[in-house]
């Protein structure tokens, strides 16, 4: 299939509304096919709702065959079938489900690379028979874990040191064999958890414990006072109110 024989491109990413990458990627795909399709660009740094309403437009006037390009860099396959199959399920809804094609640059950042791949008919997908998600992937599972820990990445704490401690964390943990498996832990790093001012704070489920970790000391202590021996460690534990 061309370019001529869809009715619509849309151009579906993160950060394509305002900043640095935004500008380079709309400023290269307006001096390649014009500023017009600048309106074909859909920002989804905030969710795929803008996506989906987009898309739902195009199936309601009739804009079809309808290619969407994912220029997110972070894309991978089954984030592509995850897409896929949220546009078939849409499609469904208009009778229209084997006109919906999803295509992905090797250069997401580069709106030539994007613009490249219109016109490679034999790198789309379309969005019948999507594959179910793979049994044996990574992504496809709840990691195996006992405890969850929240690390907070927030500004006032990383400021304070947070990121080596919880990069030491996470090695100590693996070292102990601790890391994402049963009786282990499971460690997500979060945004500001509020408590700034008795930071690095990092808070560890079951249990709901705020903690407040200043240096590579109460690491050691948490991981084999509270994650390995399940115990507790009162002068690490923050204040209430
Ligand atoms: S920045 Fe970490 S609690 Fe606010």
């Amino acid at each position: 299939m061309s370019d001529l024989q869809y009715a619509r491109v849309l151009f579906a990413g993160p950060d394509l509304e305002q900043g640095s990458f935004a500008e380079l990627f709309c400023r290269e795909l307006a001096d390649l096919r014009g500023a017009e399709t600048l309106d074909d660009v859909v920002d989804v740094t905030a969710g795929p709702a803008p996506l989906w309403q987009r898309v739902r437009e195009c199936l309601a006037l009739g804009e079809l065959p309808l290619l969407v390009l994912d220029v997110d860099p972070q894309t991978s396959s089954p984030q592509l079938d995850w897409l896929r199959s949220e546009l078939h399920r849409i499609a469904q809804e208009y009778e229209a489900a084997d006109q919906l094609f999803v295509a992905s640059p090797r250069e997401a950042s580069s709106a030539a690379s994007a613009c490249e791949l219109i016109d490679q008919p034999q790198r789309h997908l379309d969005c019948a028979d999507v594959p179910s998600l793979p049994e044996t992937h990574a992504w496809s599972h709840i990691p195996r874990h006992t405890y969850r820990v929240l690390a907070c990445a927030g500004p006032r704490c990383v400021r304070r040191g947070a990121l080596p401690l919880w990069k030491l964390l996470r090695a100590n943990l693996k070292a102990a064999g601790r890391l994402e498996c049963d009786g282990g832990a499971h460690i997500t790093r979060t945004q500001c958890q509020f408590p700034c001012d008795q930071g690095p704070t990092l808070s560890v489920y079951p249990g709901g414990r705020w903690y407040r970790i200043a240096n590579e000391e109460d690491v050691v202590c948490l991981v084999n006072e509270v994650l390995i021996a399940g115990g507790e460690v009162p002068n690490l534990i923050q204040k209430e109110g």
